[in-house]
């Protein structure tokens, strides 16, 4: 058969290529297979200063209903221009929230398969309840509400509670995976002691024989307490300076495996001895940090980002970063969660050192 077809333009056939629901791999190679990440994410930092006047309003202007998420979502301005579902996000794949929880406020018990995590940033003794554990919240207390966990909370205290959510919902949702179930108004009962978690588990090396039928991906703490973080990091710097590029720094763990506290993120907590500068370095996971204790400065992808005590920022995937403590005499203290155990559980976790920038 003899092609008697007339050759078109190049401009002609690509033109007529959409009309096939195809398109032509070497145009869009440069976009696709790009040399290292191309990264959206911006640094960026949220004073807490100037976030927190605007939460205490929404507890003025939101109605009842509504209140059981007065969360302001940490909007990173290099995402804005992405789709509804994956737009709420401080980095690439975590999404970060202040939420307020006034006197006399109970969110009901649901689930949902993003899963959550709460470092307690203002307030004392409101609840969160999980799985039938229920734990009392402190300053710096480090909460988990995992993938499908029956969760719900409420203030019983007579002043507003603050916390800072860290969810995997831009992963979640990008894999099509979201599912989200409600189950009313009332608490969920109780079946094990108040923090009962957090006592038997403690040690993090001395475990219960349940250990060999917990099947979960996460661990079965509720409450990683601030008392006793905050007394190993302390106890820990009397001792090093720790590790070049982070100072003393601890990684949250299920006390089970040792491994991070939940398959998609992974939380730490570091101190910064007084006038300490980090070296420089950078790696394929991106992170959320809150400023738990004092101030300094952070210089990531060459931007300046001063924070102070409760203040959160961003720091984007591959971007360079080194973490100064401005103080001479008081320690800094960064909470932080990453997105690390996805990216090493798939093979894509990357760092590397870098020269300092400032
Ligand atoms: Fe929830
Ligand atoms: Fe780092």
């Amino acid at each position: 058969m003899t092609d008697t077809r007339r050759r078109r333009s190049a401009e002609d056939y690509y033109a007529g290529l959409p009309e096939f629901d195809v398109a032509p791999l070497w145009k869009d190679l440069g976009n696709l297979l790009t040399r290292e990440p191309k990264v959206k994410a911006v640094p960026h930092l949220w004073r807490y200063e100037e976030i927190r006047p605007q939460l205490m309003e929404a507890g003025e202007v939101v109605t009842a209903e509504e209140a059981e998420r007065r969360v302001l979502m940490l909007m990173n301005p290099g995402l804005q221009d992405r789709p509804a579902p994956t737009r709420a996000a401080a980095t690439n794949m975590l999404y970060a929230g202040l939420q307020l929880v006034l006197p006399g406020e109970i969110a009901g018990p649901h689930r949902h398969t993003p899963a959550a995590l709460r470092f307690i940033v203002e307030g004392s003794s409101a609840y969160t309840t999980v799985q039938g554990e229920r734990t009392l919240m402190e300053f710096g207390d480090m909460v988990l509400t995992p993938n499908w966990a029956i969760h719900d909370h409420g203030n019983e205290s007579d002043e507003p509670m603050i916390w800072l959510d860290g969810l995997d919902i831009p992963l979640v949702n990008s894999l099509e995976a979201t599912f989200f179930e409600d189950f009313g108004d009332d608490p969920q009962e109780l079946t094990k002691p108040i923090d009962a978690s957090a006592r038997t588990l403690a040690a993090g090396r001395l475990n219960p024989p349940e250990q060999r039928e917990w099947n979960k991906l996460y661990s079965p703490v509720v409450n990683y307490p601030w008392k006793q973080t905050e007394q190993t990091l302390k106890n820990t710097a009397q001792d090093t300076k720790g590790t070049p590029t982070d100072g003393v720094i601890f990684e949250y763990t299920n006390p089970y495996t040792g491994g991070p506290v939940m398959p998609t993120m992974s939380c730490y907590i570091q101190l910064l001895a007084p006038g300490m500068h980090t070296e420089a370095h950078r790696h394929t996971s991106s992170a959320v940090y809150h400023v738990a204790r004092g101030s300094g400065y952070s210089i990531i992808g060459g931007q300046k980002i001063e924070w102070e005590e409760k203040d959160t920022f961003a720091l984007p995937g591959w971007a360079v970063h080194e973490h100064v403590n401005g103080s001479s005499s008081d320690e800094a203290i960064l909470f932080s969660f990453t997105d690390e155990p996805v990216l090493r559980a798939l093979g894509l976790y990357r760092e590397a050192g870098r020269e300092r920038q400032g």
